[in-house]
């Protein structure tokens, strides 16, 4: 009899966490490595965020609260919904969870019976198919390609789709690419959604503030409001406000759906942390002000990265609309040698070697179930970026 849970076998580690390890273990060897494969935001966290935290301490605010969260946030939750997308929400139709990671595994976990699909784009945030996994469901992978900058068209969902699905998940703009659906492209995917009222649609909106170039952000239950009844629309505090060490996400959607998540907390985790609740009411309700020069400085490093990987013979890199990653392709590369005679067959030869021999992280594509890539994260310095696309140049020039 084996000691680890069959369910747990199927599961891998997190390839973004693993790359990231990494590079510390050669940086703290005294490797002059350079990250690019970590997913938060270099800002630090904006002070009336920190203050209201204090706040909470100082006045005690350190006991159990609710399991699925404070009616504080709760309501905080619903005035954003409604002010940013229009959408009504009751405190009871909101959970708040241990970060966006939580409320996403909570509502599979709520919902997932052993044969039922969920349908997820590729390339996909890492933990999407594990997480289905784990709640006992099955990943169905939708590839899109390069040619429509890695969004899923219609025809794409509908190939997708069979009587066993139950979930759709979306999320715009993407991790690991960036791309940002317009209304059109998700009215185009909404419209397939209609036509199969037994998907529901969880959508992962984490990255909303982070867009470029005028990109109207847009969620699936504004799109199409009869989607509404049937859509659990996921977000967080962690990139917009720098928040990714406070641990908060939240989710709207139908009261029996946010009271079946609320029961797998209760016998979990229970409550997320109280201070960090009350931070994530500022976040909300405070002032929106940072995030318009903090989009200013990510589009210059998109802009920075894009240019000087494009320059690159063999690398083609589309330009995201928002988050903070792009996601080139390296199929110009396969085949070639690096100058350590290691012949690149995979993005994963690819991202390793330019560890080892250059000194640059970044993580292979395969991890996000579409070869042959890698993604960039160009959440650090000017300066860093600079340095590792002219390592990143240098590395693939020497390939022969
Ligand atoms: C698309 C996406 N969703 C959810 C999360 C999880 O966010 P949190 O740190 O709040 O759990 C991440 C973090 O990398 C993400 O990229």
């Amino acid at each position: 009899m084996s000691f680890l849970s069959e369910t747990l076998s199927r599961v891998k580690p997190s390839p973004t966490i693993a790359m990231t390890a990494k590079a510390a273990e050669l940086k703290a060897a005294g490797r002059d490595v350079i990250g690019l494969s970590a997913g938060e935001p270099d800002f630090d966290t904006p002070q009336n965020i920190k203050d209201a935290a204090v706040a909470a301490i100082a006045a005690g605010k350190t006991k159990y609260t609710a399991p699925d969260g404070i009616p504080e946030l709760k309501q905080a939750v619903c005035d954003k919904m409604k002010r940013d997308h229009g959408l009504n929400y009751t405190p009871a139709q909101v959970s708040v969870g241990t970060g966006g990671k939580q409320t996403l595994y909570n509502a599979l976990m709520a919902t997932l019976n052993p044969g039922d699909e969920v349908v997820i784009p590729a390339p996909y945030w890492v933990s999407y198919p594990d997480m289905v996994l784990l709640a006992g469901g099955t990943p169905v992978i939708a590839q899109t390609s390069l040619q429509t900058n890695f969004k899923l068209t219609a025809d794409q969902l509908e190939a997708a789709i069979t009587p066993k699905t139950k979930w759709f998940i979306f999320n715009s703009p993407s991790n690991p690419t960036g791309a940002g659906y317009s209304k059109a492209e998700l009215k185009a995917l909404t419209d397939v959604l209609m036509r199969h009222p037994h998907v529901w649609v969880m959508t992962d909106d984490m990255y909303e503030h982070l867009a470029y170039d005028g990109f109207e952000f847009c969620t699936p239950a504004q799109v199409e409001p009869a989607l509404y009844e049937r859509t659990l629309t996921c977000n967080g505090v962690s990139k917009a406000y720098a928040m990714t060490g406070w641990r908060i996400g939240y989710a709207a959607g139908p009261e029996k759906l946010i009271a079946a998540m609320r029961k797998v907390q209760s016998q979990s985790t229970s409550n997320p942390c109280s201070v960090s609740q009350w931070a994530a009411v500022e976040a909300l309700n405070g002032t929106q002000a940072f995030l318009a020069p903090n989009n200013v400085t990510f589009k210059r490093r998109r802009d920075l990265v894009v240019s000087m990987l494009s320059e690159i013979e063999g690398i083609s890199c589309p330009v995201p609309e928002g988050a903070f990653y792009v996601y080139p392709s390296i199929a110009g590369l396969i085949g070639k040698t690096t100058p350590a005679g290691k012949l690149i067959e995979t993005d994963e030869d690819f991202a390793t070697a330019l560890l080892e021999e250059a000194d640059v992280a970044v993580v292979f594509g395969a991890a996000f179930g579409l070869s042959p890539n890698f993604r960039v994260s160009y959440a650090t310095s000017d300066a860093a970026l600079e340095e590792a696309c002219r390592r990143i140049q240098s590395f693939c020039a020497s390939l022969t």
